[in-house]
């Protein structure tokens, strides 16, 4: 369970610091969770102030819900299959830019946007920064394949977990309606490899092991640093 009321403040810097990012005329993916949801505020507010006119796609009902409170036109990957820019938190980035997310259950959908933009950029307070992944993969599982895909990961090595519902009882279903598993791999030495072997598990539908991001917002004690992608 995410304790949404830590690390607050550089939630809020980072996720508003992305914002400036984006321009009247551009179409752009909208990330689910705490700290891209400062974002998306931050983008209603030049709405109102500046007149930034654009088109957002949301990654989950959470991120169109809060789109729409704030104002943001919304529109579709079948409209606009090519974004120019994807925003999007995540629940751990090591050095080389790999990424884990899906903490939302939303990974899919944040996969399916993210590598459909030019550049995809995550936000982040300094505690997700690691030198390696060691946080569980989310995996979202179609619910018929539930128990070969419990078998092929851990024959992978991992621990699966059915993620469970907070007040509701049985296992969370996601906005595709599919089961998510928490894995844990323990220290992940080599996300794209481990990537590379969960992805033909029959009944996976997605992990949450992302390779795409471009740049990362990190709010650190002086301020949002800005890392650009080496590899
Ligand atoms: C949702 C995600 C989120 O972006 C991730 O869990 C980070 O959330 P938060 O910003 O609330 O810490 O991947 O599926």
């Amino acid at each position: 369970m995410k304790d949404v009321s830590a690390n607050t403040d550089s939630k809020k810097l980072a996720g508003e610091a992305a914002a400036s990012l984006v321009k009247s005329g551009m179409v752009v993916g909208l990330g689910t969770g705490s700290t891209v949801a400062w974002t998306i505020k931050k983008l209603g507010l030049r709405i109102e102030e500046e007149g930034l006119d654009f088109c957002g796609i949301p990654t989950s009902f959470q991120a169109q819900n809060l789109a729409i409170q704030c104002k943001i036109r919304l529109t579709t990957l079948d409209q606009h299959p090519d974004l120019d820019l994807a925003i999007d938190g995540a629940d751990q980035v090591d050095s080389d830019l790999f990424v884990v997310k899906g903490g939302g259950a939303a990974h899919t959908r944040e996969k399916v946007v993210s590598c459909s933009a030019k550049k995809f950029v995550v936000v982040a307070d300094e505690s997700k920064f690691v030198e390696k992944l060691d946080h569980d993969v989310p995996v979202e599982v179609l619910p018929f394949a539930v128990k070969l895909v419990e078998k092929r990961l851990k024959d992978l090595g991992g621990v699966p977990a059915l993620r469970l519902g907070k007040m509701k009882d049985g296992p969370v279903i996601t906005d595709n309606g599919n089961f998510v598993m928490d894995v844990d791999f323990g220290v992940i030495d080599n996300p794209k490899e481990l990537a590379r072997r969960i992805c033909p598990i029959p009944g996976v539908v997605e992990h949450g092991i992302f390779d795409n991001l471009d740049e990362l917002y990190l709010a650190r004690s002086k301020g949002v640093d800005i890392i650009k992608r080496k590899r």
